[in-house]
C-alpha cells in the first residue's frame, strides 16, 4: 500500500538532520517536508546537540524556537555550514523550482549563503523537466500589473498574482479578489503558468531577473548538493556530480 505522503516528508526531513553536526550553522528552509528537520534538529538540540540555525521565514522562525533551536540572523554571522530546504520540482541536473511557501527571496538568500545545500522531498517532485508546477516569482507592489504583462510578453504563458482566498483588497487602482498574497519580505507573488517546458532555467531566470520589477525568481541554479527523495520503497538520494558535501 502506498504510504502516506505525510509519512514520506517525514522519513525524508528525519534523514537530512543526520547531515548537521556540533558547532554548524544551519539554514532552516521552508515548507511542510523540511519542518520535520527542524523538528528533528529540535530534539537532538535538546539532547544537547551545539548549533545555531537560521530560519528562511517567519513561520520557519516561530517553529524553530518553539522547538528550542538557538537563532542568529544571517548577517551576523561569517556564512553557513549546509542549508536544508524543501523544493517544489527538482530534474536530474538538481536545478530546482521553489516559492510554493513563497518564501523564495530569503530561501535563496541563505542558499547562497550556505556551504553546501541538502534538498528534502518526497518522489513527487522528481521531473524530467521544470515547469509543471507554476512558477513562483516575487515582485515589488509597486506596478505589479506592469511587471506581470513584461513576464508574459516574455514567456508567451499565463502569469497569475497569488492570491490568499480572503478578503477582497485595493491594490492601487484595482481589487484583487480573494486578496494578495504578501511575502514576508512586503512583496507579491507573481505564478507564471508555462506547463514543463523550462527546458533552460538558467537562461530563464537570468532573463526574469532582467525585469527590475522582479525582486527574485524561484529558479534555483546550481545550488543544491544532494537531494533526498523518500518514496513508497525507501529513500533515495541524488548528488550533484561536482556536490560539495
Ligand atoms: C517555500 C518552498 C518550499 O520549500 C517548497 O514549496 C516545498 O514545500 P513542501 O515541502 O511543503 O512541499 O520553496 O517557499
Amino acid at each position: 500500500m502506498a504510504a502516506d505522503v505525510d509519512a514520506l516528508k517525514a522519513e525524508a526531513g528525519i534523514a537530512a538532520a543526520a547531515f548537521v553536526k556540533d558547532g554548524m550553522k544551519v539554514g532552516l528552509g521552508t515548507g511542510s517536508t523540511v519542518k520535520y528537520t527542524v523538528i528533528e534538529l529540535g530534539r537532538r538540540v535538546s539532547e544537547g546537540l551545539d548549533i545555531v540555525g537560521v530560519p528562511t521565514s517567519i513561520e520557519t522562525e516561530r517553529l524553530a524556537k518553539q522547538v528550542g533551536i538557538p537563532l542568529r540572523e544571517l548577517g551576523s554571522l561569517d556564512g553557513l555550514d549546509i542549508v536544508i530546504d524543501g523544493a517544489d520540482e527538482f530534474d536530474p541536473q538538481l536545478q530546482l523550482i521553489k516559492g510554493g511557501g513563497g518564501a523564495l527571496l530569503r530561501e535563496k538568500i541563505v542558499a547562497q549563503s550556505a556551504a553546501a545545500m541538502i534538498v528534502v522531498a518526497d518522489d513527487r517532485k522528481k521531473v524530467e523537466t521544470l515547469g509543471a508546477f507554476s512558477l513562483p516569482i516575487e515582485v515589488t507592489p509597486f506596478s505589479w500589473q506592469e511587471t506581470k504583462r513584461q513576464i508574459e510578453r516574455l514567456f508567451s504563458c499565463p502569469c497569475v498574482l497569488r492570491t490568499l482566498g480572503g478578503e477582497s483588497v485595493r491594490l492601487g487602482d484595482v481589487v484583487v479578489e480573494g486578496g494578495p498574497f504578501v511575502t514576508d519580505n512586503g512583496n507579491l507573488i507573481i505564478d507564471l503558468h508555462c506547463g514543463a517546458s523550462i527546458d533552460n532555467p538558467r537562461a530563464s531566470e537570468v532573463a526574469l531577473l532582467s525585469l527590475a520589477g522582479v525582486c527574485e525568481v524561484g529558479l534555483f541554479i546550481d545550488i543544491c548538493d544532494l537531494v533526498i527523495m523518500a518514496a513508497d520503497d525507501g529513500i533515495q538520494t541524488f548528488s550533484k556530480a561536482d556536490s560539495r558535501l
